[in-house]
């Protein structure tokens, strides 16, 4: 094992971890970081999705060492403080979520979208391929098109603070 340093919302984290370990496991279980759920494990159900550098990914199929000296942002890292980033707020305005597995999931895969797209039509948001169990696809769309709308950038803005993880 060797020491891979990356920054976590903000905030520099150092870990001991095999080579081949995935970022979901790092996040979760050596960073204490729940945000990005694990579901499949295998990169098709998207639960665990959070951003690399500002893109997209799914943790769970991207191993630590592929993230040394990289950003990552988790759920945990994608509002401005107190501030919360358009797609959680559109999150919100649209009672979005269900039982909430999938939703840091859908909320990153949305403001990854909106960050490249910023006015996405309805083929764009159908190509998000996170899977919701408990079918809220419908107010997924709304919530997005209610975010594009508002103007902001759907990017990830928080680059410092962050709570501490290690
Ligand atoms: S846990 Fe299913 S894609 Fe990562
Ligand atoms: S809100 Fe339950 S799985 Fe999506």
């Amino acid at each position: 094992m060797r020491a891979y340093t990356f920054t976590l919302n903000g905030r520099p984290v150092t870990v001991r971890a095999p080579a081949d370990m995935p970022l979901l496991w790092v996040l979760r279980d050596l960073l204490g970081v729940t945000g990005p759920k694990y579901g499949c494990g295998v990169g098709v159900c998207r639960a665990c999705t959070s951003h690399l550098d500002g893109a997209e990914i799914q943790p769970c199929v991207v191993p630590v060492a592929d993230c040394a000296d990289r950003t990552v942002t988790t759920i945990e890292g994608l509002a401005d403080g107190d501030t919360l980033h358009p797609v959680q707020q559109a999150w919100l305005a649209c009672d979005v979520a269900q039982c909430g597995f999938c939703q840091p999931g859908q909320i990153m895969a949305a403001a990854a979208l909106l960050a490249h797209t910023p006015d996405p039509t309805d083929a764009d948001i159908d190509a998000i391929e996170n899977i919701c169990r408990c079918g809220t696809y419908a107010r997924i769309r709304e919530a997005i098109k209610q975010a594009a709308a508002s103007g902001e950038k759907g990017v990830s803005r928080r680059e410092v603070g962050g709570e501490p993880v290690s």
